[in-house]
């Protein structure tokens, strides 16, 4: 049977990270895969995470299943934590109005989701912005979906193009069609939109029954968590429906132990019952019981004032990490020709900013420099470090 398959090439990151591996250069830098990278390179475990293992480690008894939603309380605590706000707790007739599930990663949440839209409207698109994560389209469409592409990201200006992207949305999208928006950190471009064009977003959202389905895979990694949820929550806020696939891959480092969660927030509490059956019954039919390591770990340090406080901590370390390596590279960049880009780096959010460099140009940084990013020129600023900067920026403008 398996003689007929024809061989599929790699996914172009997975290539560009075999590629820098092999890079004998001990000068090499690494701006590729969307891993979060210490000072010393290095994606150690976070200390909270080491700390509630420990404390699993000694009480836990069971590896029994745990239920085909996953962990209740790290699906609830989940939930506080992105809508919460400052408060970090929503109310219970919101709680009661989502139905949830914990899924393997950010990845199995979207796809859990796309299921869910499969199920209830198979006809609806599914728009995703121009450009956006490399994955995003693969993953949905599996799920026997249309897929559309919005405007979003300018390669000139180096921003938003907020205006076509309502106005082309405006023109294609139909009542009912589902829109893809990152919450915060846009992957792969770095270019977030201001609270005042989220605002916007969700009245026009309202205006025209589109339904929202927020991404969001940094949490926290952008300037905070109360700025970094705005936008979501401004959506569950004003819009009768929103779905989330939240991710716990980064801002917990917890990657390998595929970490995520599905929330549909309904119109009603019945409604909400209804999707919750239907998220249980197609986890059951893709993965059956998802895993619980990572889910629990995450509901343990949230429910835990300690291991919290130490996690909020280590978070922010991260976050400010990278905020000043953005600015350091910003300030090397700000010379004759740099100036669009530097002022772009310092504003833009999270691990990635998609510089404006031919195919060509990202490659010869990596032929000559030993300077690795994606064809698209995507940079994770995580894999920069305060040593490296000055050869980074000036490799940059040698290029352009
Ligand atoms: C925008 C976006 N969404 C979702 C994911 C999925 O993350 P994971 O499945 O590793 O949790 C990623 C990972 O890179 C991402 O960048």
């Amino acid at each position: 049977m398996f003689e007929y398959l024809v061989p599929r090439q790699p996914d172009a990151i997975i290539a560009l990270m075999q590629q820098c591996k092999a890079d004998t250069n001990p000068d090499k830098i690494d701006l590729g895969v969307g891993v979060y990278k210490d000072d010393a390179g290095g994606t150690t475990i976070l200390r909270a995470v080491k700390a509630a293992e420990q404390q699993l480690w000694n009480t836990e008894t069971t590896k029994s299943y745990v239920g085909i939603r996953g962990n209740d309380d790290f699906r609830h605590s989940m939930l506080d934590l992105i809508l919460g706000g400052d408060a970090g707790k929503i109310s219970t007739d919101l709680m009661d109005r989502i139905a949830s599930a914990q899924a393997a990663g950010g990845s199995g949440a979207l796809r859990l989701g796309a299921e869910l839209i499969k199920s209830a409207a198979p006809d609806a698109t599914v728009w995703v912005s121009t450009p956006t994560w490399a994955n995003h389209i693969p993953l949905i469409s599996s799920a026997g979906l249309k897929m559309g592409k919005y405007p979003y990201y300018n390669r000139e200006t180096l921003g938003v193009d907020f205006e076509d992207m309502v106005a082309h949305l405006s023109a294609k999208a139909k009542a009912g069609d589902v829109v893809l928006v990152h919450g915060c950190c846009h992957n792969p471009s770095g270019a977030d939109l201001s609270p005042a064009q989220w605002d916007q977003l969700a009245d026009f959202f309202v205006e025209k029954d589109l339904l929202p389905y927020v991404d969001l895979a940094y949490f926290g990694l952008g300037r905070g968590m109360s700025e970094d949820s705005y936008g979501l929550r401004k959506l569950v806020e004003i819009c009768p429906e929103v779905m989330i696939a939240a991710s716990c891959s980064k801002n917990f480092a917890l990657y390998k132990e595929r970490v995520g969660l599905i929330a549909v927030v309904c119109q009603d509490t019945d409604t909400a019952v209804i999707a919750r059956s239907q998220l249980g019954s197609i986890q059951r039919k893709i993965i059956s019981m998802p895993p619980d390591h990572g889910a629990k770990l995450v509901a343990d340090i949230l429910g835990d004032q300690k291991l919290r406080a130490m996690w909020v901590d280590e978070l922010t370390e991260m976050r400010e990490r990278m905020r000043d390596l953005r600015k350091q590279l910003s300030e090397a960049l700000n010379v004759q020709g740099g100036e669009t880009i530097a002022a772009a780096v310092k504003d833009q959010n999270g691990m990635f900013s998609t510089l404006p460099l031919s195919v060509d140009q990202a490659r010869k940084l990596r032929s000559d420099f030993s300077i690795y990013m994606t064809d698209s020129g995507r940079i994770n600023i995580a894999g920069a470090n305060n040593r490296n900067i000055p050869r980074l920026a000036e490799a940059i403008l040698s290029v352009l």
